[in-house]
Formats: structure tokens, sequence, C-alpha cells
């Protein structure tokens, strides 16, 4: 396993590049199934939940070849419905293969994702669509096991306790693609994940209107065609390095940016003090003026506040002085990250849903453990603000979501090395549980 060594308190400056959007992806790699012919996929983040993906699809049956580091291209000629524990249980987002397999084959069989440490997160509604289009789903020793065969079109509502459900959407947009007649999916997410995908679909000759809203009309076709497809930029990444630069007192342009997709980020920056400059396809970052403001903000489905920000966005908070208060509405019990900041002396408590988080304080290098892929960005964040030394263990989060994060940011002039934790004194390795 490696770590990252941060050592704090550089001031970071410069411009980088924003990668592809994992979460765009990794349902685009999905939907490349539903064609037999060969789909291209450029811009694809080089990221080891995209490899997993890759491994699943050759598993199904088809021809999965990498040409060079950000380009995939599929053929799915001869393919079959049954996808093994062994690599989806490296991956939840592998469900959202449900949807293609059962509009191709009409069949598929994939283990029920198991728990998962941002929170409960159930596929019910996942599950309720594909009833609802009139497929039977059953669930056999931890395998969930759909029959399309007697789908038909329908009107069905996406929606549950939480908003509208991100790979639910594409699960239901790819799964009836083929139906005859018109499907209509209602609460539907409209994340530019679900957009992406639903340009992609278009390419490949779906019949797919609405896509952005609550309520899609998807036309059944009889047959999609390959198609090459570029995936659009990651926008967690970019807001990321954003933070990044104000975090640290500095100025950090990101450029190849959909500012478009980052409005509600854009708007708490701008009320948070900080003084955001977006020219085209870039955006640039620094602490106005006034200095930092605390400020409150609550994660929502898009266009709300990302919850794959909040946790980013609260490590900001522990540097600013005053009281922020972060609500989840998504996963309400995503505050891994909380723990380790408290160990870099962060001043937060939690209270439900709500992070109450007493900022300005100097936050203290110290060894932290990520848990997730979105916390291990927020304790790289509080690291370079931090004084002193953070060791982040546990980075193969880190490696599933970001690409070449510890690269870019020391190309900013962060002081940040990964090292291979079996190299260093057993006191420094993380203990085994
Ligand atoms: N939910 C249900 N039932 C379902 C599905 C979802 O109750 O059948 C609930 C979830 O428990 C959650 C809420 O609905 O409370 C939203 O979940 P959603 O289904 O939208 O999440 P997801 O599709 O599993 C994607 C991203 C996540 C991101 C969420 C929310 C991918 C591969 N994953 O997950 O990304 O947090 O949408 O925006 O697209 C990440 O990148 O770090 C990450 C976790």
């Amino acid at each position: 396993m490696d770590i990252l060594r941060i050592h704090g308190g550089s001031t970071l400056h410069g411009e980088v590049e924003v990668s592809g959007s994992k979460n765009a992806a990794l349902p685009q790699f999905a939907a490349a199934l539903l064609s037999s012919e060969e789909t291209t996929l450029e811009n694809v983040p080089d990221l080891s939940d995209i490899r997993f993906m890759g491994e699943i699809l050759e598993h199904l049956g088809a021809k999965v070849e990498r040409c060079g580091k950000n380009t995939w291209k599929i053929q799915p000629l001869d393919i079959q419905p049954d996808a093994p524990y062994e690599l989806v249980r490296k991956m939840r987002a592998s469900i959202c293969l449900l949807g293609p397999l059962v509009a191709r084959l009409k069949r598929a069989k994939i283990p029920m994702p198991g728990g998962c440490v941002i929170g409960h997160r159930p596929i019910d509604l996942h599950l309720r669509a594909l009833n609802e289009m009139g497929a039977s789903v059953t669930l056999n020793q931890g395998v969930v096991e759909v029959d399309g065969a007697s789908m038909h079109a329908s009107t069905l509502f996406l929606g549950g306790r939480h908003g509208s459900t991100v790979t639910g959407t594409a699960n239901a947009i790819m799964a009836s693609v083929f139906t005859p007649g018109i499907t209509m999916l209602d609460g539907a997410a409209c994340e530019p994940e679900i957009v992406d995908l639903c340009t992609m679909l278009g390419k490949m000759g779906a019949k797919i209107s609405g896509s952005g809203s609550h309520l899609l009309k998807i036309e059944g076709v009889e047959k999609l065609t390959g198609c090459k497809h570029r995936v659009i930029p990651d926008r967690i990444e970019a807001a990321t390095y954003l933070i990044a630069g104000v975090i640290t007192g500095g100025k950090i342009r990101v450029n190849g940016v959909n500012q478009g997709h980052l409005g509600a980020f854009i708007k708490l920056m701008n009320e948070s003090g900080v003084k955001l400059i977006e020219a085209d396809g870039a955006i640039e970052a620094s602490i106005s003026g006034e200095g930092l403001k605390p400020f409150e903000v609550i994660t929502l489905p898009y266009p709300g506040f990302p919850t794959d920000l909040q946790a980013q966005t609260c490590a900001l908070a522990c540097t600013i002085p005053g009281l922020s208060i972060l609500t989840e509405r998504v996963y309400p019990s995503r505050f891994m990250h909380v723990p380790e900041l408290l160990r870099m002396g962060a001043e937060v408590s939690l209270e439900g849903s709500n992070a109450i988080v007493r900022g300005g304080k100097k936050l203290n290098g110290a060894p932290v453990m990520a848990s997730d892929l979105r916390a291990s960005a927020a304790l790289i964040l509080a690291g370079l603000a931090a004084e002193g030394e953070t060791w982040v263990h546990r980075i193969y989060h880190l490696d599933r979501g970001y690409e070449l994060l510890d690269l870019k940011l020391r190309g900013l002039g962060a002081e940040i090395e990964r090292l291979q934790e079996s190299a260093l004194p057993p006191a420094f390795r993380s203990p085994i549980d």
C-alpha cells in the first residue's frame, strides 16, 4: 500500500489540467455493451476504478483495448450476462451494468453491492425501475438476477428518500433503449454525468429527449451502433484543485473545466470570499481582498451542491475563522473525514447530518487514515494547509478517483511524495484491521 507524505505550508500557484470524469466514464463503459460494434471513449481518466470496469467488460466477453493513457476501445461482439463477485465487489458502480445487460441480452446476473463506508447505499430504486418496466427481479444468494423477456414501455418514477438516483437513472435509461414504444422516466437525475451518458447514447442511435431535466422520454429503437465519445471533464476534481489553491492562500487556474457544471460550488466560493475568474474553459481561484468568510452549505442532487465536494469543503471550513455548517442531504452519515480532521486539530462537531465547524485554528500535520475517495482528498487538502507533516494512509481510495493527484499538486508547488508503506518503520504503518 502507498501512503502520501505532505509537508504543509507551501502556497500553491500555477495551472493544472482537469482529467475526464470518473462518474461519467464508468456508465459509459457499461453503455458500450449496448452495441456489438466498437465504441471508442476518449478523455477517460487513468484510475483503478476504470481498470476494474475494463476487466469486468472483458469477463463479460467484450474485447477491451486501451490505446494510450486516456483512450479505450470496447468491442462487445458476443457477451454473456453473468458478472463475477470477485470483480464486482471491488466497485459499486458495476451495478450500472444491469441496465445494458438486460437491454441487450434480456437477462443479467450481478452480485448485489455490499456495505459502503459513506453510508447506506441500497439499490432498491434501480430494482424498482426494472420491475416497473416489466422485468422479473430476484435475489439469489446475494446475486441480483433479472429476466427482462417481458419488458414493456412504461412510465416510472425514479426518486427516493434522498432525491433522484444517479446510477439508478443511468440503469433505467440503458435498460429501456430497445423497449418498443415510449418509456417515461420521471424524477430522473439531471447530473452532468447523466447528460453526458445521454449524449453518448444519442451518438449510438438511441432516441432520448429531456436529458438534463427530471423527465426523460425514451423511444425504443431496434439497434444501436458503436460511437466515438469524449468524456466530460471531472467537475469534482476541478473544484478540489480550486480549493487546494484557496486553502494554501495561493492562486490556481484549472484548465479544461466546464463552469456550467460547477454552479453551486462557484456560488458558495463567491459568497465565502474567494475571488474566481472564469475564462473560456478555465477557472482561477484566489482569496479576495476581504479574506475568507465562514459559510453554510447543504448538499443536494444536481444542480445543488455536490455531496462529492462536502469533505473537501469541510477541510476548507476548518481553516476559515468562524462558524461554518455543512449539512449532508444525500448521504446523511458521510462524515468519515471528520474524526481524522480532529486529529489534525480541527474543531468540528457532528450533529445528525450536520458538521459544525469552528474554523480558524491552525491545523497540525498528523498521520491520518483515508476512509474513502473524497475523504482522502479532504485530508490531503488539510495536510497542505497544516503546519508540519501529514501522512495520509490508505490512499488506494484516492487512486480510484483522482488521476495523478499527488503529481498534479507537486506541479503546483506542494511538498507531497508517495511512499510505499512497507518501506516505513513499523510505527508509521497503518494498523491492521
Ligand atoms: N439511494 C437509494 N436507493 C437506490 C439508490 C440510491 O435510497 O436504489 C439513495 C442513496 O443511498 C443516496 C441517494 O439515494 O442516499 C443518492 O444515491 P445515488 O444512487 O444517486 O448515488 P450513486 O449513483 O450510487 C453516484 C456517484 C457517487 C455520488 C452520488 C451522488 C457514481 C459511480 N457514483 O453514486 O460518487 O456521491 O452519485 O451524487 O457515479 C464519488 O465519486 O466519490 C461518489 C461516491
